[in-house]
Parts: structure tokens; sequence; C-alpha cells
């Protein structure tokens, strides 16, 4: 399918699947696929790996503050599609971890790190054939994206995806607190005071709890088709 030059901003809860369908729209159109929670991932990382951020949870905010710039974040394309690196170290599955996971929101609830983040994607977006999932995508920091997808499933079909995917990189999950873990980002991803997860007024919802990957691709065509008045 031809798709015009645009950017396509998908938003939503965790664990609803965003990513997987991210990476196959860009790959279904030759698009770039950006994670922008990797590089809030990668950020919490850092702050643990250099002690800004305490096991319970305390930030030292002037630390970290002062100390970003150090961070050489940034994401490489492979053909098997982008990784996050800190330097030349590859920490896919490092920012994958639940000890990650545990953090990361209120990291991401951080003005400057949102602005170091934000940064990177304006750079990366600035060529447009972009696909890019997050929470504020479509908000925040792509407003003008042509086409702008919010999505969401019920509270048991996420926490099933997501135990299923650590059990499969050979982890030992507890339900309920996997569970716990996505309500809590959830809460604090909403309710946060800069850039909040909140639905764009002109994004599509899309519910996938009882959707195939390659119905919810059939329905983002459709929706392409239909905006772009794309025939084939
Ligand atoms: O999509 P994810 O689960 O990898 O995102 C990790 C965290 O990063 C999530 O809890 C909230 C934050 N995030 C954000 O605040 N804004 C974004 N655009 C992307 C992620």
């Amino acid at each position: 399918m031809q798709v015009p030059d645009i950017i396509i901003a998908i938003d939503g809860y965790s664990s609803t699947g965003k990513s997987t369908l991210a990476k196959l729209l860009a790959k279904e159109f030759s698009f770039l696929y950006l994670d922008s929670g990797a590089l809030y991932r990668g950020v919490t990382l850092f702050a643990q790996e250099h002690g800004y951020i305490t096991e319970d949870g305390v930030i030292d905010e002037e630390a970290l503050r002062s100390h970003l710039g150090e961070l050489d974040l940034h994401f490489e394309y492979t053909p098997e599609g982008s990784k996050t690196f800190i330097g030349d170290r590859c920490v896919e599955a490092e920012i994958r971890s639940l000890r990650v996971s545990g953090q990361v929101s209120p990291i991401s609830a951080i003005a400057f790190v949102r602005a170091f983040v934000d940064d990177k994607l304006h750079e990366a977006g600035a060529a447009k054939r972009v696909v890019m999932d997050g929470r504020d995508i479509g908000t925040t920091v792509f407003p003008d994206a042509e086409l702008k997808i919010f999505m969401t499933a019920s509270t048991e079909v996420r926490t099933r995806r997501r135990y299923d995917e650590m059990v499969g990189k050979g982890e030992t999950p507890d339900w309920e607190e996997v569970k716990a873990n996505l309500l809590e980002r959830d809460y604090i991803d909403s309710h946060r005071e800069v850039s909040p997860l909140a639905r764009a007024g002109d994004a599509f919802i899309l519910d996938n709890s009882d959707m195939t990957l390659k119905e919810e691709v059939v329905w983002t065509e459709g929706l392409i088709h239909g905006r772009f008045g794309i025939l084939d």
C-alpha cells in the first residue's frame, strides 16, 4: 500500500500492544519505528545505575538533571528493527525488566526528562514516514500528526499479554504483581501534571481486546484509505 509521507502517532495504555502494531505498520509501509517509551526506560536505567533513584523510588532530581546531558541514549537500526543503546551498549533487555518498569512512570513524570526525550523524538520525526508510539505523541510531541490512534484493551487481556511476554523471556512473574504494575503505571501516566496520557480529540480509538493483530492492521489500513483517498 502506497502511504504518503506522514507521521503516525499511536498512544494508549500500558500493554495494549502499541509497539507490536507500530512495528508491523512500519514494516508494511517502510516507515521508521520509534519507541518513545524505550527512551523513558533508558533514562530510568541510567538513573538506577547511577543512584539517582533509590530502590524505594526516591529520586534525586538535581543530580539527574545535572548528569542527564552525559547520557548518550539513542536507537540503532538493524534489519530486525531498532534497538536502544546507551553509548555502545545495547540495553534492550534491561530496559524491559520489571525493575525498570516499576520506576519508569515517576521518572517520565519529570518535566526536564520529558524535554530530553521530546528533543530526540522531534529530531527523528523531522523526516516524516515515521510511526511512533507512546503516551503523548498525538497530544504533545506531534500534535499535527496526520494519523492518530489511541489504543486500549481490558485489564485482563493486557495483564495476560505482559505476563506471557515475561514468561517468554524466561522470567517467572507473579500475575497479581504484573497487573498491579500495569494499573499503577496507567494511574501515574494519566494523572501526572506534565503531558499526561490522554486521547487527542482527533485520535481514532482502537480497542483490541478481541482483535487479532491482522485485524488491527486491516483496521488501520482502512483508516489510511479513508483519510487519504487511497484506492488500491
Ligand atoms: O510504552 P512503555 O510501557 O514502554 O512506556 C514506559 C513508560 O514511559 C510508561 O509507563 C510511561 C512513559 N511514557 C510516557 O510518559 N510518554 C511516552 N510518550 C511514552 C512512554
